[in-house]
């Protein structure tokens, strides 16, 4: 849908076929959040739905980009020199392009053409999934081999230092390494990537709160300083390095809001060490009481949760008896949460959902049953 819709727009932008088509997915993630900037384990996965982009070399020394799901808007700057920032989505192009062009050298002139299904600003990393997009499209037509880590690593660097988000690693490598019907174990520290295979049987549903919050709107930044001067307070060099013992006995150490703050870091670590075992072993029951821990975690100690989100994290954990598991995902405050249950439970939960929850405005929430993707990819138009 998204490949047509991009095609379309290339040929109405640029008035020929483009050239190659990059396919970006958006992720999920089942466990470990807010820990892959301390350095932390975490498990997403690439899904079916993202982002593509049509794209074709050009005459001139020029990248030239239009996005039709924003009515076609264009923009466009010289590869000449470092873009700039503008303050809105089209960071994530030029951020990618500024990040390149430092590392790699000359930037190729390119045309390209974005089309999305993720819903804006829902929490299923339509960021990461641009920046990784473009940073594969600009390899691409450089004719660079670039590894899923390097091209993750890119579109980090663009979202930090250009965007100003100072995020961890965790979306942009679910995007740019993902293997279809796999969770990824992520060592956000060696950046070790390891798939999971999941079993056949349990089906992942995303539901939209419909509540929307930027990240730098919600403390990311904040959260994120406060867990790494917590670490150093202990004499660490990340929250990885810090056991749950070494954390209570050394609470005076901390003011109050960092002792929470590692308190779930440190608590959500150890939960996607469990989480790997429980996924091996095919335990539904386990990585249920896991996943609900983990938002437990997030309301009270990282407090990044909220009442309505609350809510409807409960409606779906009493709707699963302890067959599976609820909770918010990603940054917070708002977007979407997962849930995990066998697919025979799958309508049960859905039909709850739609019965007792309401987005803000009053209607029912977007749903979605993840299926679990390869990452980013080019194939020839
Ligand atoms: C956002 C960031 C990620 C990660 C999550 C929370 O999605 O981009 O790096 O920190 O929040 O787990």
């Amino acid at each position: 849908m998204t490949r047509a819709a991009a095609i379309a727009a290339y040929r109405a932008a640029f008035g020929e076929d483009p050239q190659f088509i990059v396919n970006s997915p958006g992720r999920v993630n089942l466990i470990g959040e807010h820990v892959d900037y301390c350095d932390g384990c975490v498990l997403p996965m690439a899904i079916g739905l993202g982002i593509t982009l049509a794209c074709g070399s050009r005459g001139d020394r020029r990248i030239e980009y239009v996005a039709s799901d924003l009515g076609n808007l264009r923009d466009g700057f010289s590869c000449a020199r470092e873009p700039e920032r503008v303050g809105d989505w089209r960071d994530h192009v030029r951020g990618v392009a500024a990040v390149y062009a430092r590392e790699q050298g000359d930037l190729p002139a390119l045309s390209l053409a974005i089309a999305g299904n993720l819903p804006a600003g829902s929490g299923l990393s339509s960021s990461a999934a641009l920046g990784v997009g473009a940073a594969r499209a600009l390899a691409h037509a450089a004719g660079q081999e670039m590894s899923p880590r390097q091209l993750a690593q890119l579109a980090q660097q663009a979202e930090r230092r250009f965007v100003g988000t100072q995020c961890g690693i965790m979306d942009q490598l679910a995007c740019a390494a993902g293997v279809a019907g796999h969770a990824l174990l992520i060592d956000c520290r060696s950046l070790d990537v390891a798939p999971v295979r999941l079993p056949e049987e349990w089906s992942l549903l995303v539901v939209d709160s419909g509540i929307r919050r930027e990240l730098a709107q919600t403390g990311f930044n904040h959260r994120a300083q406060q867990c790494a001067d917590a670490a150093q307070r202990l004499g660490k060099s990340s929250l990885r390095d810090v056991t749950g013992e070494e954390l209570a006995a050394n609470e005076a150490q901390l003011n109050a809001e960092q002792y929470r703050l590692a308190r779930h870091v440190v608590g959500e670590i150890a939960r996607v060490r469990e989480a790997a075992e429980a996924i091996g072993a095919g335990d539904i029951a386990a990585m249920g009481r896991l996943i609900n821990a983990s938002h437990a975690s997030l309301r009270d100690d990282f407090r990044v949760s909220l009442p309505q989100i609350d809510q409807l994290v409960a409606l779906q954990q009493e709707a699963l008896a302890g067959q599976g598991g609820a909770r918010m995902m990603g940054g917070g405050f708002g977007g979407c949460t997962i849930a995990l249950c066998e697919r025979e439970r799958a309508e049960h939960l859905h039909d709850a959902v739609e019965r007792f929850y309401r987005g803000p405005d009053g209607r029912r929430p977007w749903m979605h049953e993840v299926a679990v993707a390869d990452g980013v990819a080019v194939t020839a138009e």
